[in-house]
């Protein structure tokens, strides 16, 4: 496999390894299952960065070209477009030579594999932000749905408008008012998943080449929608009081970004929770630099101690701020119904935006949360929920704890879903993978939720999906699948070097 690299070129190394490979695999010169070079050889062969090499191969994951395999390492996918594209006639489509652009060709794959673990019985999921499933509410979905065939009738299954139906809009603007939001029915969109708010977000706001401020770590799933409009992310770093806003406010002087994007509650991935402060700091720059914000908060009313904050919107006196939320941890993620909070100006365009995707989200699942709302059905659920995570993160952060051996460090999070844990650099990550795939357990590695590669080695753990009996097993094979990889790293320093190395 022959790849040169020109140095002075202005296309990213990574990105000449990935055209490269590309070349070789549609010419045929790679065939379906030949087996890549590991990551650590190839980037010793090119003089390059190890995860150079990573993310080249992440790429070409993406856009299906190769396929890792543990045990079998990274080989081309059988389904290639190498052997769709050399047949002739008779040949199917080469979708791949089709697709609009680079970017969505190369998409990460990784939300989608996570959420594919989910179904695997031998697996305990410590990846995913799914709720607990004992706890969805399927039987009070069979009786609202009971009760509004018979109330409502065909118009429950009928169009609606594309902002959400106005009954929903109303009973949820006087909900938000228990939360802090003076907000009317006009200020608020109805969204199928508050993902759909980050997607429109960037449709209404953004072209190549915008600069738009993310935290360091942040949301996979906002990385991603940015990374496919193109835009450049600038991180801010997070601390225990959340972003950096001394950062920020640096970063707004030398750069012009069209958004700052942030998770002020219950961070996703680290748990932390922005101080009054900072969020009132934070407002103060996005005023004085005239840059909107978005504030995507799914977590907020999963409070486990300590009392609540204002969320920015609340704070927001002059409209710099866009609210997205979701019911889909506090009641059923199947429903895909989120909402969005937005200065008229901009609801007007997000409205346009969203008619173009899915004219509107689904009436039924919008009825159903109008009567939840109005039969005061979400508090008493909220507090029992609060209960099962809150002892879910206890008996996570207990089973961690036992395993004193094993160098795991993390800061207990007052709500959310998730343990941010930080693991010893020498820990490999795609070791770890590896060896938490065969323990039987899953988890999301940190490096994912950067936008830049980041020095230290993190991994999210879930605490909202297993139970307390799972978390204790879950806990145990991590820990395990975290000596292993620690020391197979060790040994794979040793044999290169040749002597023992302490890591
Ligand atoms: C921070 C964040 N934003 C958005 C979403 C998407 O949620 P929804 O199911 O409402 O689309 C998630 C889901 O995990 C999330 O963690």
């Amino acid at each position: 496999m022959e790849i040169t690299i020109d140095r002075n070129s202005r296309t990213p190394i990574y990105r000449q390894i990935v055209d490269r490979i590309h070349e070789m695999i549609t010419s045929g010169a790679l065939p379906p299952g030949f087996s890549l070079p590991p990551e650590r050889r190839l980037a010793d062969a090119l003089g390059v960065n190890r995860t150079t090499v990573l993310t080249a191969y992440r790429d070409l994951k993406g856009t299906g070209l190769i396929d890792a395999h543990v045990g079998r390492g990274t080989i081309v996918a059988e389904q290639s477009s190498a052997t769709i594209e050399r047949s002739t006639d008779s040949s199917p489509l080469a979708w791949s030579q089709l697709f609009r652009d680079r970017a969505s060709r190369t998409r990460d794959p990784l939300i989608r594999d996570l959420l594919e673990l989910t179904e695997r019985p031998d697996v305990i999921v410590l990846s995913a932000g799914l709720p607990a499933p004992e706890h969805l509410p399927h039987e009070l979905l069979g009786e609202l749905t009971t009760e509004l065939v018979r109330d409502i009738g065909p118009a429950l299954i009928q169009y609606g408008p594309t902002e959400g139906l106005s009954s929903l809009r109303r009973s949820l603007s006087r909900w938000l008012l228990t939360r802090g939001h003076r907000t009317s029915p006009a200020d608020l969109m109805i969204l199928s998943g508050s993902q759909q708010g980050l997607d429109l977000t960037a449709r209404v706001f953004l072209d190549p080449g915008d600069t738009v401020v993310v935290e360091a770590p942040t949301y996979i799933g906002a990385l991603e929608v940015f990374r496919t409009a193109r835009v450049r992310l600038l991180e801010v770093p997070t601390d225990a009081e959340g972003m950096r806003t001394d950062v920020l406010a640096d970063l707004l002087e030398r750069h012009r970004p069209k958004l700052i994007y942030t998770l002020p509650t219950f961070q996703n991935p680290s748990g932390t929770v922005m101080s009054l402060e900072r969020r009132r700091h934070l407002l103060e720059l996005a005023i004085r630099h005239r840059v909107p914000v978005l504030e995507d908060d799914p977590y907020g009313e999963l409070r486990y101690s300590g009392e609540p904050i204002p969320s920015l919107k609340a704070l927001d006196r002059t409209g710099h701020v866009i609210h997205l939320s979701t019911f889909s941890k506090t009641l059923m993620p199947g429903l895909r119904i989120g909402y969005m909070i937005a200065p008229r100006p901009a609801m007007q365009q997000f409205v346009l935006a969203k008619q173009t995707i899915d004219l509107h989200s689904n009436t039924l699942g919008q009825w159903i949360l109008d009567r939840i709302l109005r039969n005061d059905l979400l508090e008493p659920r909220l507090a029992v929920l609060r209960k099962v995570y809150a002892s879910r993160r206890d008996a996570l952060e207990t089973a961690l704890a036992a395993h004193r051996d094993v160098d795991i460090s993390w800061k207990s999070p007052a709500g959310g879903f998730y343990l941010w844990c930080k693991l010893p650099r020498s820990v490999e990550r795609t070791r770890l993978v590896a060896s938490a795939a065969s323990a039987g357990v899953s988890f999301l590695p940190g490096w994912t939720s950067f936008a830049e590669e980041p020095d230290e080695n993190f991994v999210r753990l879930s605490f909202s999906f297993a139970d307390e009996k799972q978390l204790e097993e879950g806990a145990n094979r991590f820990a395990i699948a975290v000596q292993h990889a620690a020391s197979s790293t060790r040994k794979a320093v040793q044999q290169e070097t040749g002597t023992p190395t302490i890591v």
